[in-house]
This record gives C-alpha cells, structure tokens and sequence, in this order.
C-alpha cells in the first residue's frame, strides 16, 4: 500500500450530526406530502442530493408533481434545514475529529471535503472547520450524485493526489461506494453490517489518529486495481 497523501472527508454525518437535521427536515416533508418516511428511508438518502432525495420521496409516494411545486418543495425543505442549522456551533463538530484534522496537518496529509451538501461551506464556517481544509467541494461543484465519484475525483484533482494514495471518510452506502469507484481507500464511520463495501469501518474519530488507522486500513483493505 503506498503512503497515504490525501484525505477527503464527507460533512453529514461523518463531521457534524448534521443527518439527524436533514431527517427532521424531510420527514417533515414527507409528512406534509402524505408519504410514511422513517430511519431506514433515510439511511438510503444520506450522501443523496437534495434533488435526489426529493425525487425518492416523490417516487414512495407515487406522486408526480410539477417543476413548480418540486422548486417549492425544496425551498421549504432547505429553509427548515438552515432553521435547525442555524445555531450550529464547533460543540457539535462530532468526537475525536478536531484532533484527527490537526493529526493530518501536522504529518503534511492533504484534507478536502467531498459532500453532496449546498450547505456544506456554512456549516464549516459555524463549526470552525474551514482552516482545515486545503480543499471544499460539495454539492455546488458537482454534477452527479453520489454513488458516482465525482465528489471525490474532484477532491483529488484539488489535492493533486492518485487513488491509490487517498482515503475517503464516509457514513453512507452511496458514499462508500462513490469513493470505491474513485478507486481510493474508504473508511466507513457508523456500523459495518450497513458499510458493507467499506474497506475498514469505524464507530468515529474519538481516540483514532490518522496511523492507527492507515495501519489497520493496510491488514484489511483490499488492493486498488486503477483502470
Ligand atoms: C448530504 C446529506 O451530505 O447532502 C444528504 O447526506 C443531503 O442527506 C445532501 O440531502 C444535500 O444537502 P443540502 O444541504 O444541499 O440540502
Ligand atoms: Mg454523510
């Protein structure tokens, strides 16, 4: 395994509990739509576009909506998600992970986000987070959704780093399989029997430094094939 000389990181969930926001603002959503919405349909909707989750709600419901009203709809959700964001504060940066980042910069590991969120850089910038990162890419910047890789293709264009040298932290099976597809390491943040793909899952960043983990990752992870 070659030395690892990036590191992207996704928001929700993986940095800040921000996922618990983003369910109370699109169960309130699909309450509103007459559509049952719970944990597990969340699950699937993390790392999803806004867009993206809207559509999978739409489709539970087998509702067919108007381009007006979809606009509608989002706008109210995001509303709703600044509300419950708008008091963020670095308290709720999640355990361990201001240190792992300070860790990272002092061996000279590069660090990008790689989120699907609109909102990412505000949420950063309440959390404090911003200094830390060489790189921001998010939802602004991209195309696609994950599963596909662009998030994290992009993240290593900015860091300048191969695949084969890059770890993607993730908490959602579209996001673990996006940074498999980008052909780089991943580390799942949550339960392993639902980050399945992950090459190495961990409960979160509390007690872990940036070499315990890219220790573990080199007994476990499976070999890069780059196309
Ligand atoms: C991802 C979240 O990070 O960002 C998703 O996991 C969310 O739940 C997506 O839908 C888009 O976020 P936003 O802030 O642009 O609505
Ligand atoms: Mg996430």
């Amino acid at each position: 395994m070659p030395e690892i000389r990036a590191c992207l990181f996704d928001l929700d969930g993986v940095l800040v509990d921000t996922a618990k926001y983003h369910f109370i603002a699109w169960k309130q959503t699909a309450d509103s739509l007459g559509v049952p919405f719970d944990e597990q349909d969340n699950e699937l909707l993390k790392g999803v576009s806004r867009r993206g989750s809207l559509d999978y709600i739409l489709n539970k419901g087998n509702l067919h909506l108007s381009e007006e009203r979809i606009e509608l709809i989002l706008d109210a959700k995001n509303s709703h998600y600044l509300r419950l964001v708008g008091d963020m504060t670095p308290d709720e940066v999640l355990p361990g992970v201001f240190d792992f980042l300070h860790a990272l910069k002092l061996e000279g590991i590069k660090i990008s986000l790689g989120s699907a969120s609109k909102n990412a850089q505000l949420i950063l910038d309440k959390c404090e987070l911003s200094p830390l990162f060489d790189a921001i890419v998010d939802g602004r910047h991209c195309t696609h959704s994950k599963p596909h890789p662009e998030v994290f293709e992009r993240g290593m264009q900015a860091l300048n780093s191969k695949p084969t040298e890059t770890v993607v932290f993730e908490d959602a099976i579209n996001g673990i399989s996006a940074g498999n597809y980008a052909g780089c390491y991943t580390i799942g943040i949550g339960e392993p029997d639902v980050l399945k793909e992950a090459d190495l899952v961990v409960s979160g960043f509390a007690d872990k430094t940036p070499q315990s983990l890219f220790a573990q990752l080199k007994k476990t992870g499976k070999p890069k094939i780059i196309a």
